[in-house]
């Protein structure tokens, strides 16, 4: 019970101090514009609304920045290839409950606004995730970052949903994800712990890859569960120099 409560009151302290502390730059940059002078209060209004967007911006990235630092400092992570009884609540899930705790409310804030830019895939990186190059998430709902791959050029679609943890039967699991090079993942599909996605492989619009798989490169996958999808081009009518796949005429 001990561990539990200093658990839960060391999570709220850090979270507090992190909070406090995003909020400070862009106050202070909405307060400088509070204290100029207008002539007009019209346009003092518009003038503070306008403020209003960059002191907003200012604080994501500070929630950005200082969350991932603390969870650093603090030593906060998914552990790796672990099974931890929700019961025991020992030391290892305690830990895990507070990254996720602060995962969810960087997600909350910024997330919200900034997903599918490079700076939502920078907050990955900061967070423990290894990031390649040109790597754009345009999701909320990517979770234990420490146990996430991403090689270059990958996009992850719209709402797709990808964490190195799931419950099953009361007991929390975790095993990394991979997704290789110029992977694509499809809007709203589920990717599930332990999961290989091979270089140039797309996995279709809502599609659910089960645990473990090993996707094959320069492949299509897609459904629920998600399969091999074997695309055979159709044949031209008009034989060997026929129409061209992407409707380009006789070539
Ligand atoms: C999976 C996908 C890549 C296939 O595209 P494609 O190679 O052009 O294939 P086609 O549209 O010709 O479809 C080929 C077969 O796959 C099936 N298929 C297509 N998308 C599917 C999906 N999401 N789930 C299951 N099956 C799918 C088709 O029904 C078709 O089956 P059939 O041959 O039995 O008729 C594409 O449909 C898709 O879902 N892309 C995701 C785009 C996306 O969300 N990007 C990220 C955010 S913008």
């Amino acid at each position: 019970m001990l561990r539990v409560t200093w658990a839960v009151l060391s999570g709220f302290v850090v979270e507090s101090i992190i909070f406090g502390l995003s909020v400070l730059p862009g106050a202070l940059f909405w307060t400088w514009h509070f204290n100029w002078t207008f002539g007009n209060a019209y346009v003092r209004i518009v003038v503070l609304s306008m403020a209003f967007m960059p002191a907003y911006l200012l604080f994501c990235i500070a929630l950005m920045v200082l969350s991932a630092l603390a969870m650093r400092l603090m030593g906060w992570r998914t552990p790796d290839a672990a099974e931890m009884r929700i019961d025991d609540l020992d030391w290892p899930l305690l830990r895990w409950v507070r990254y996720t705790v602060s995962i969810h409310l960087v997600r909350l804030f910024a997330g919200t606004v900034l997903r599918a830019t490079p700076l939502w895939s920078w907050y990955h990186r900061l967070n423990g995730a290894k990031v390649g190059r040109d790597v754009w998430i345009n999701t909320i709902s990517l979770m234990d970052h420490n146990l996430l791959e991403f090689g270059d050029h990958v996009v992850i679609g719209s709402d797709a949903h990808a964490s190195g943890h799931l419950v099953e039967g009361g007991v929390v699991k975790t095993a990394r994800i991979h997704f290789g090079n110029y992977v694509t993942v499809g809007l709203k599909s589920v990717i599930g712990i332990g999961v290989t996605i091979g270089d140039q492989t797309q996995v279709g619009a809502l599609s659910v890859v089960p645990k473990h798989r090993a996707l094959e490169p320069r492949s299509v996958y897609g459904g629920v569960p998600a399969h091999k999808i074997e695309r055979v081009e159709p044949e031209s009518p008009l034989g060997a120099g026929g129409i061209h796949p992407g409707g380009g005429g006789p070539r």
